[in-house]
């Protein structure tokens, strides 16, 4: 199972390790890996490489994915005497993968790199795309770039050692590929019991990342540099969902990317429901899911004035404007909705509620 990503392959795997190998056979490139102490743990014996490698290893956690750890992986490459034609490997999830990515592509002008996503939501969302990037002065991939992998490489098997957090804030990625493509992808995700899938049928839960990595790829492959438009309907959720993911930044209680996403599709499938008339059923079913698998985060009313206010750093915003896409129904998609302080208030004020 292959998908092509622009001039990327993203390749789904049950053997990493023969993967990887085969890819590497005849490279006499210089080789370097990016990973964490949890990756460099759990994942790097499951390579199990046979090959010479340096390991670059960064610290874990978001408020590392800024210049300083960049400038670490540049000082390393270059006191290493990486070449241009050195290869990177990014083994982690997606804060290796958009680091990795970014540090490999402005490195020499750019050295070539290969992901290898560890978390789902890296699997799912991350590692494809061609985005790289790091944080700057509190904004989300304020610096970054359009640059893809050479190869994807995706075994689930990493994801047996991932914690309940990380596998439901993938699954929010998950979850929002099904509602902008199609209701049987919706119908088949929602009931499922994801951990049985993920800890028991392993092997099997790689279809379901790549039908999710499919949707994904047929958005972002129409619009790879996000000029037309298209793209945009991949954020669904997030406008909303990213003014969270900072605020509970700015508020020392720090949500994972796909859990302020979930409160953001609530958001934002709310506001389609009251404009587009979108199914209270389905909007009641998400909710129902948010909160049977997540931890209900509080967000105070003091706070909704700020919540609007960070969007205004959004990086969609055209001519003082903020436009974010909607939903008539599942996969039915209106993707220039202007989104007014009133709205957004009120439809916190519905999650507050539920
Ligand atoms: N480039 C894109 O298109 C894109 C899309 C979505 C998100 N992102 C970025 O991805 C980042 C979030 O990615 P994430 O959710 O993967 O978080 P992450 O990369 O921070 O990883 C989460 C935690 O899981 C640990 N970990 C990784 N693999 C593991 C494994 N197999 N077993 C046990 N622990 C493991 C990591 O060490 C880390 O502590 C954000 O920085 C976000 O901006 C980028
Ligand atoms: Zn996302």
């Amino acid at each position: 199972m292959n998908i092509n990503y622009f001039n990327s392959k993203v390749i789904f795997t049950k053997n990493i390790q023969y993967e990887l190998s085969e890819i590497l056979k005849n490279s006499n490139k210089k080789k370097f890996i990016i990973l964490d102490k949890n990756t460099k743990k759990y994942c790097l014996p499951i390579l199990n490489l046979k090959i010479d490698f340096q390991i670059i290893e960064i610290p874990e956690g978001e408020k590392n994915k800024n210049l300083k750890t960049c400038l670490q992986i540049w000082n390393f490459l270059f006191e290493n005497n990486a070449e241009r034609n050195s290869l990177l490997i990014n083994l982690g999830g997606g804060l290796i993968c958009d680091i990795g990515g970014f540090a490999a592509s402005t490195f020499k002008r750019g050295i070539e790199f290969i992901n290898i996503p560890t978390t789902l939501l890296s699997q799912v969302d991350a590692s494809v795309g061609g985005k790289v990037g790091i944080n700057y002065r509190n904004a989300k991939n304020e610096i970054g770039l359009f640059m893809s992998a050479k190869y994807i490489l995706i075994d689930t098997k990493f994801l047996l050692t991932l914690d309940k957090r990380n596998i439901f804030s993938g699954f929010a990625e998950m979850i929002k590929h099904s509602l902008i493509s199609n209701i049987e992808n919706f119908n088949n995700l929602i009931e499922e019991n994801i951990f049985k899938l993920i800890y028991e049928e392993n092997e099997n839960f790689l279809d379901f990342v790549y039908k999710s990595v499919k949707i994904k790829n047929f958005f972002a492959s129409k619009d790879p540099f996000e000029k037309k438009g298209f793209r945009k309907i991949l954020n669904f959720g997030h406008t909303i969902g990213h003014s969270i993911e900072s605020l509970s930044m700015q508020k020392n209680r720090c949500l994972l990317h796909g859990e302020a996403l979930m409160i953001g599709m609530i958001c934002e499938l709310y506001i389609s429901h009251i404009e587009l008339n979108f199914p209270k059923k389905i909007l009641n079913k998400i909710v129902s899911f948010y909160l049977k698998n997540y931890k209900k985060y509080i967000i105070q009313e003091s706070d909704f004035k700020n919540v609007f206010e960070l969007m205004q750093n959004d990086k969609k915003k055209i001519n003082n404007k903020i436009y974010f896409p909607l939903l008539d129904n599942i996969g039915k998609i209106k993707i220039e909705n202007i989104l007014e302080k009133e709205k957004i208030i009120r439809a916190l004020r519905f999650y507050e509620n539920i």
